[in-house]
């Protein structure tokens, strides 16, 4: 089986990070001076790049090159050549441990760390433990990891990552340096994916691209899925495809589907739904994603200036094209139009008959 583009293109060096930016600067100069820190904390959703930067601070700390060349040293990035950088790379580094908190909630773990820490690397500079879904670990763990996070060995340094940061114990967090790592904005998504399929000689269309990036939701490692799967199913792939797999309408129909309910047109707004019904598109996401766009176009008629907020989730003809649907959007007749959807909306989540409910919301006189 072919490796998956998630763990192909797992970013090799700081550079290859998307979004991030400022903790990007903020780790690449700290390695720079030589200056990185014992402890970090790496939080944020899911997919966003927190295991990816846990092992590139790994290779920073235990680059051959960087230790030897202070000129190399000054690019605040690993080699990727020297041994080190490559038993990172392929799993196989004995002085970076990787501990899943989520299994068994680390008890075990966290008592072999105390243990270990004391013990001179074997192989590098640095022992690097990497905690993942540090949430998990249960009250003596997060003990037995506080007193080594208070007097941590010299060579030793912790990573502790985890999509919930509200579960870990203040005592910890005010230990470690901490790095929010928020949803990738979809501009930097698709970035990616067009890197990905330039790369792998990819027959993908951009509005395809656009679709997978948006149902992706900022997490890079599910666009990068999504990208898999469907790419594995033609030679080419085009829009009609990429929602059929996905089951989610492209961004297009819900422009189409916002201007035709603001300007009033309900028979052929649901004539437009039985399209989609036939499509075996998912109505209940796409009623969801209509009140997210008639809100933005609302937000946008009523404040102009308010786009450039909206630049990292739409594209430029995206946005250019919800500029218009503003001009339809005066509050007299989206407020009432909203206020329909979104009780539609709760009420098709449960129903047998998703459609009703959005029919009648859209066939509903507004006063
Ligand atoms: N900021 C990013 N830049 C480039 N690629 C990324 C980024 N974030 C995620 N990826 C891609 O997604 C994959 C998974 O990322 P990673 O394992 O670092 O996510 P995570 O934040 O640790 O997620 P989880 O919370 O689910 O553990 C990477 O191998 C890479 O291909
Ligand atoms: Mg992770
Ligand atoms: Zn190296």
């Amino acid at each position: 089986m072919a490796l998956a583009l998630y763990r192909k293109y797992r970013p090799k060096d700081l550079a290859s990070l998307v979004g991030h930016e400022t903790n990007v600067e903020v780790l690449r100069n700290a390695a720079r001076l030589g200056r990185l820190g014992q402890s970090y904390l790496f939080y944020g959703p899911r997919g966003t790049g927190k295991t990816t930067t846990a092992r590139l601070l790994a290779k920073l700390l235990n680059c051959e090159k960087r230790a030897k060349d202070p000129e190399f040293r000054k690019l605040g990035e690993p080699c990727n050549e020297c041994d080190a950088c490559r038993d990172i790379d392929s799993g196989s580094a004995l002085d970076v441990i990787e501990i899943d908190a989520a299994s068994n909630r680390g008890i075990d773990e966290i008592r072999n760390l105390k243990e270990n820490v004391r013990q001179a690397p074997v192989r590098h500079a640095n022992k690097v433990y990497i905690i993942d879904e540090a949430h998990m670990l249960t009250g003596p763990a997060f003990n037995a990891l506080l007193k080594t996070l208070e007097e941590p060995p010299a060579h030793a340094v912790f990573v502790l990552a985890t999509t919930e940061f509200e579960k870990l114990p203040p005592t910890i967090t005010s230990r470690t340096q901490r790095f929010l790592f928020k949803k990738l904005p979809k501009t930097a998504i698709l970035e990616k994916l067009e890197r990905i399929t330039k790369a792998e000689k990819m027959d993908v269309s951009p509005d395809a691209l656009e679709l997978i990036a948006s149902a992706s939701e900022g997490s890079l490692r599910d666009a990068e899925s999504l990208l898999d799967q469907i790419a594995g199913m033609a030679k080419k792939i085009d829009l009609d495809m990429a929602e059929r797999v996905i089951g989610r309408a492209s961004l297009s129909r819900v422009e189409k589907m916002s201007s035709l309910a603001l300007s009033g047109a309900s028979k052929e707004a649901v004539a437009y739904i039985a399209e989609l019904k036939n499509e075996g598109l998912n109505l209940v996401q796409f009623t969801r994603d209509l009140i997210h766009y008639i809100e933005k176009a609302l937000t946008l008629s009523l404040n102009p200036d308010l786009e450039k907020n909206l630049s990292e989730e739409f594209t430029v003809e995206e946005l250019g094209r919800m500029k218009k649907t503003a001009k339809l959007a005066s509050p007299a007749a989206t407020v009432p139009l909203l206020r329909s959807l979104i009780r539609a909306y709760g009420e098709m989540r449960y129903s047998p008959f998703a459609s009703i409910p959005l029919e009648l919301a859209l066939l509903e006189p507004k006063p």
